[in-house]
């Protein structure tokens, strides 16, 4: 089976959006003591981290969690796994949690229960794309890429069974049978 990918946002979009997301989390943090962390969750934020902590002004630290909460390629179910924790502390920092896509927010509700057990100071988290036709947990996300419907994207570090995360760009996927 064959795949159209449609760019959805262009790598030029994707960076200026990235730069004002960027602004918006350096004047936020501004004030804080300096202990600010990032937390990427693997594999699918690796672009988006990598571009936006570039785009952050103020001193922090990057770390990366891997979790997996799909039973099968497209549908995330309730259990999360820990497949590789956190390496720093972050006991009393502020912690900005790095995510590809909020759909039905199983996966960043649990993210924030296991991470919240650690004594953060503050927990919040950036997505780059939110979905919002299937939530099913209602979750605070203080900073948002860009507001999509159902459809299944690809690229910029995202996958469709591993394929495609490689494109400068957002794509949507599109089933040729
Ligand atoms: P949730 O747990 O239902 O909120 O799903 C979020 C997770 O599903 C994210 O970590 C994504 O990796 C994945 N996901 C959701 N939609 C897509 C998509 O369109 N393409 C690839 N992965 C997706
Ligand atoms: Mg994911």
């Amino acid at each position: 089976m064959d795949h159209i990918i449609e760019v959805m946002f262009s790598e030029n979009e994707i960076i200026k959006r990235i730069s004002a997301l960027g602004k918006s989390i350096s004047k936020y943090y501004n004030q804080s003591d300096n202990n600010i962390i990032l937390i990427g969750l693997l594999r699918g934020s690796f672009v988006f981290i990598a571009d936006l902590c570039r785009n952050i002004s103020i001193p922090h630290e990057v770390d990366f969690m891997t979790v997996s909460s799909y039973e099968n390629n497209v549908h995330s179910n309730g259990k999360l796994r820990i497949i590789k924790d956190i390496h720093e502390d972050i006991k009393g920092k502020d912690v900005l949690i790095i995510e590809d896509i909020i759909d039905s927010g199983n996966t960043l509700n649990k993210v924030l229960k296991f991470l919240s057990l650690k004594g953060p100071k503050s927990l919040s988290i950036c997505v780059l794309l939110n979905k919002l036709d299937h939530r099913k947990i209602n979750i605070n996300t203080e900073w948002i890429g860009f507001t999509i419907s159902n459809e299944f994207v690809v690229g910029y570090g995202i996958d469709y069974a591993q394929k495609y995360r490689y494109l400068p760009y957002i794509g949507k996927l599109i089933y040729k049978y």
